[in-house]
C-alpha cells in the first residue's frame, strides 16, 4: 500500500533519531519526504539538497500526510504546530515546552479544525507514559505521580555518585551524548522537568497547570557538601518531579533535588534513564522505567505517534473533560 509521507521540522537529536530508525526499518510504510530546518549554513549529516527552509510552505504542502515537529525553540514550534492544526493537519510534536505552555489552546485548535496532536516523545523519551496514563488510568483516580523526568540531570548525578565525576565534566558528557537541551540550563535547573510534569498532570489528574504554578529547584546550585551529606545518609540525590492531589482537590506540583535511598522506587533509575511512579487508586503503585533522552529512544516515541496518528488515534482527555478544565483555560487564553 501507499507510503505515508512525513514532513519533518528540525534535524537535531530527535529528528535524526527518527530519520535513522526509518532508514533502518525499510519495511515500514513511512517516508520522510521533506526536512525543514532553520540555518542553511549549519553542517549536517545529509547533503544540503535534503533540506528546505520555509516552514510555512512545508505546513501548507498538501502532499504531506503527517507533520513531525522536532525543533528546540518553543516559540517557533508554536508557530508551526498552531498553523498546522489550523489547517486540520495530523501533527506529532516532541516539544515539551510547547505543550506545557500551550496545551489548552492547542486542544481548542484541534477541536475547531479537526486535526490531531500527539506528543508521546515529549515526556520521558522512550517510556510510553502519556499513552499509559491517558488510556489505562482514564477512569481510575491517581493519587500521585512522581519521577525522574530529565535524563541529562540524572546522567550528571549518576556520574557524580557512581563514577566520582565532576559536575562540569558530567554535563559536558550529557551534551556530547545528545541528552541535553540546546540550552542545558533547562535540564539542570529543573525547568525541563517542570514542563514534563505539567503535561503528565493534565493526563493523570485532568488539570492543566501552567509551568509557573510548579515550584522548581535544580541541581545547578548543588555542590560538594550536598554530595557528602547524601552519602552520609546512605542516599543519592536525584531530581524528582512530583504532583499529588490534596484532600481538598488541590494539586501540589514540585521539582526538587531529593535524597533517594536503596529502598526507594527511583533508586535504580540511573544514567539517562527516566522513571515514573504512578499511584493508582485501584491498581496500586507502578514504576515505569526507560530511556528518557537520546535520538533512538525519543525517535521511537515519535515513530509510535506516527503509527497511532496514521490510524486515527487521538488522546481522549477524559479526565480533562470531566473537570471541564481545558475548555475553561482555552477561553482564558482567548481573553488575554
Ligand atoms: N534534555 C532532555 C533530557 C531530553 O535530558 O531529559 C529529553 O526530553
Amino acid at each position: 500500500h501507499r507510503l505515508l509521507t512525513i514532513g519533518l521540522f528540525g534535524f537535531g537529536c530527535v529528528g535524526q533519531g527518527l530519520y535513522d530508525i526509518l532508514a533502518r526499518e525499510e519495511s515500514l510504510p513511512y517516508k520522510v519526504a521533506r526536512i525543514c530546518v532553520k540555518d542553511p549554513n549549519k553542517l549536517r549529516p545529509l547533503p544540503p539538497e535534503n533540506f528546505t527552509y520555509d516552514w510555512l510552505e512545508v505546513v501548507q504542502d498538501e502532499h504531506l500526510d503527517i507533520l513531525v515537529e522536532a525543533i528546540s525553540d518553543a516559540n517557533e514550534a508554536y508557530a508551526i504546530v498552531s498553523e498546522a492544526l489550523r489547517r486540520g493537519k495530523k501533527v506529532v510534536t516532541a516539544n515539551k515546552k510547547l505543550v506545557a505552555y500551550h496545551l489548552p489552546e492547542l486542544l481548542a485548535l484541534q477541536e475547531e479544525f479537526g486535526g490531531t496532536l500527539l506528543y508521546e516523545s515529549a515526556v520521558a523519551g522512550g517510556i510510553p507514559i502519556i499513552r499509559t496514563v491517558e488510556e489505562y488510568f482514564s477512569n481510575e483516580p491517581v493519587a500521585r505521580v512522581h519521577g525522574i523526568l530529565n535524563g541529562s540531570s540524572n546522567y550528571i548525578l549518576s556520574q557524580i555518585f557512581k563514577n566520582q565525576k565532576a559536575y562540569s565534566e558530567a554535563l559536558k558528557e550529557a551534551q556530547d551524548k545528545g541528552f541535553a537541551e540546546l540550552d542545558p540550563w533547562l535540564d539542570v535547573a529543573g525547568a525541563d522537568s517542570r514542563h514534563k510534569l505539567c503535561i503528565l498532570a493534565a493526563h493523570a489528574f485532568g488539570r492543566t497547570l501552567a509551568p509557573e504554578e510548579v515550584a522548581f529547584f535544580g541541581i545547578d546550585f548543588l555542590g560538594h557538601q550536598d554530595w557528602e551529606f547524601a552519602k552520609q545518609h546512605d542516599a543519592v540525590i536525584k531530581l524528582v518531579a512530583s504532583v499529588h492531589e490534596t484532600a481538598d482537590g488541590e494539586l501540589v506540583p514540585l521539582v526538587l533535588p531529593s535524597l533517594v535511598r536503596a529502598s526507594d522506587d527511583l533508586y535504580g533509575v540511573e544514567q539517562e534513564f527516566n522513571g515514573v511512579v504512578v499511584e493508582g487508586g485501584y491498581s496500586g503503585t507502578q514504576l515505569f522505567k526507560g530511556r528518557g533522552a537520546g535520538g533512538h529512544p525519543t525517535g521511537s516515541a515519535v515513530l509510535s505517534d506516527i503509527e497511532s496518528i496514521s490510524r486515527g488515534y487521538r488522546y481522549g482527555y477524559k479526565k480533562l473533560q470531566r473537570h471541564k478544565n481545558a475548555a475553561a483555560l482555552a477561553l482564558d487564553y482567548e481573553l488575554e
